[in-house]
């Protein structure tokens, strides 16, 4: 079944201005920290998305900042209402990725893909033809790929990776970015590239039609090209690279081509991160030698500006993390009520609502999802009961701050997978991207007796049925708006 989707940024970039959540910012902004801070400045706004529509040194070419940085922009993108509760949204995205069929990406001849508009090979090939901004004063260079995503394939099993690895420009043909060895495609290019000393394909799409965005940075458990099928309820249309077999989203804005190179390392960052600071060092990392360049007419560059919340990077991982997690819990039979992640903790922190069917539950929760995949990317577990509403801050702060005995509630994991953008992680544990963990238990224990657990008083815990119903049913009556 085919969901309302936008096959391309344009369409995304109407069904945003319909909505009210798009700007169009018809004087020319500067690519060296104006058009940087704006999208900042609307991400801590949690404002409308600017459309950028003239970049200075650059004409021609335009940009869109922060595409996805609101649950407003995920609910467009995912063809619901924008004023969508978190909760259906969350909803959607679990129905339509357990319940569809994935579909293979649909090859479409290069005549049928905008993303052959214009080709750049040789010498034009150059990056500094394109408006990559300088995102944050203090970065280490330019960042073209902020909102993008790196198509890999794994060379044996030919299975496509996508995902999205910051890439800074270091030269006219030349990019740079960390790749974290426990992601998708740092498995696979350390694995299997570096020990053949293989260059390692790859093409970097910026631009793409915005569920293939969040596809690309979802944990997903099937390859990315099929798993947005799955948001989409149809196939992908992709085209051939121009230097590689690789397939790329035809209907997306600009195309970087070229490989990775085994054994060879460049300097890159400073740069603002997801977790709203600056934290890894200037240092050598991975390299991306390009060999093509194509785009759309007025090509649209997306803009990601990270920093503190709440940009698109700490929403849709937050978000796609958290459901990916409910998933794995139901699949493994625990009587879970919930998932959720603040995009506020920067991913960090994550709520799980259970039934308190046994002594240890709430260990097991946080030693199955530390231990999975997902684990690396966070580092908190807060394990609340049924009755804690897991979307309500309130509620959460208060469980945690009542609940959670000091001693007993709080179990800390010392030795764990981390990243090396931890800010908290000691300068030594970010060089060996080492992490620890902690899970907060919020459940009284089983073996109280009924009469030893306090009973929570509020307005729906205290009082009969009829009181509530008499007072909510009165309530403008007695004078109050809501
Ligand atoms: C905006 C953004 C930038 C990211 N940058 C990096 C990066 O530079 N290096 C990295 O290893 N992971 C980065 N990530 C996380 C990966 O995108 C994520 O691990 C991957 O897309 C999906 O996971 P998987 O393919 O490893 O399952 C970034 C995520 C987002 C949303």
């Amino acid at each position: 079944m085919a969901y309302r989707y936008y096959k391309d940024n344009r369409e995304f970039i109407e069904a945003l201005r319909a909505t009210g959540d798009l700007v169009t910012v018809e004087p020319e902004v500067d690519w060296d920290l104006e058009l940087g801070a704006i999208v900042r400045r609307v991400c801590e706004l949690q404002g409308p998305s600017p459309h950028f529509k003239k970049i200075k040194d650059y004409p021609g070419f335009e940009a869109l900042g922060a595409p996805l940085a609101t649950y407003r922009k995920l609910a467009v993108c995912l063809g619901l209402p924008a004023d969508t509760p978190i909760p259906e949204i969350g909803r959607a995205y679990v129905e339509r990725t357990e319940g569809g069929k994935p579909l293979k990406p649909k090859v479409v001849d290069r005549s049928q893909a905008p993303c052959k508009q214009n080709v750049w090979t040789g010498d034009d090939a150059n990056l500094f033809n394109l408006p990559a901004p300088m995102v944050h004063d203090g970065d280490g260079g330019r960042y073209l790929a902020t909102w993008h995503m790196v198509v890999a394939k794994d060379p044996d099993t030919g299975e496509v990776n996508w995902g999205m690895y910051r890439q800074m420009v270091f030269d006219e043909k030349t990019m740079v970015g960390p790749v974290l060895p426990f992601s998708d495609m740092g498995k696979m290019f350390f694995n299997k590239y570096v020990p053949r000393n293989q260059p390692m394909p790859f093409a970097t799409v910026i631009g793409m039609d915005p569920l293939s965005g969040v596809a690309a940075c979802a944990p997903s458990p099937i390859p990315e090209d099929e798993f947005a099928s799955l948001l989409m309820g149809e196939a992908v249309e992709v085209v051939k690279c121009e230097t590689s077999d690789l397939l790329v989203p035809a209907h997306a804005e600009i195309i970087i081509e070229g490989e990775v190179l085994p054994g060879v390392w460049l300097e890159e960052a400073p740069f603002g991160e997801y977790t709203g600071y600056r934290t890894s060092p200037r240092e050598r990392r991975t390299v991306y030698r390009i060999r093509a360049i194509t785009f759309r007419d007025n090509p649209i560059l997306t803009v990601s500006n990270m920093g503190v919340p709440t940009d698109e990077g700490q929403l849709l991982r937050s978000f796609s993390l958290s459901l990916e997690m409910e998933k794995l819990l139901r699949s493994q039979g625990i009587p879970i009520t919930g998932v959720y992640m603040w995009p506020e903790s920067t991913h960090h922190m994550v709520v799980i609502g259970t039934r308190h069917a046994y002594t240890g539950i709430a260990r097991q929760i946080a030693n199955l999802v530390f231990g999975s995949k997902l684990g690396p990317w966070f580092h908190m577990v807060v394990v609340v009961d049924e009755n804690t509403d897991i979307y309500n801050k309130n509620q959460v702060i208060h469980a945690l701050s009542t609940r959670c005995h000091p001693v007993n509630g709080i179990h800390v994991y010392e030795q764990d997978v981390g990243t090396p953008l931890n800010p908290f992680a000691t300068p030594a544990e970010r060089r060996m991207g080492k992490g620890a963990k902690v899970l907060f238990d919020c459940l009284f224990p089983r073996d109280w007796q009924p009469s030893d657990i306090p009973i929570l008083v509020a307005f729906d815990t205290v009082y009969p049925q009829e009181i509530r119903d008499k007072v909510l049913a009165n309530w403008k009556a007695y004078g109050f708006s809501d």
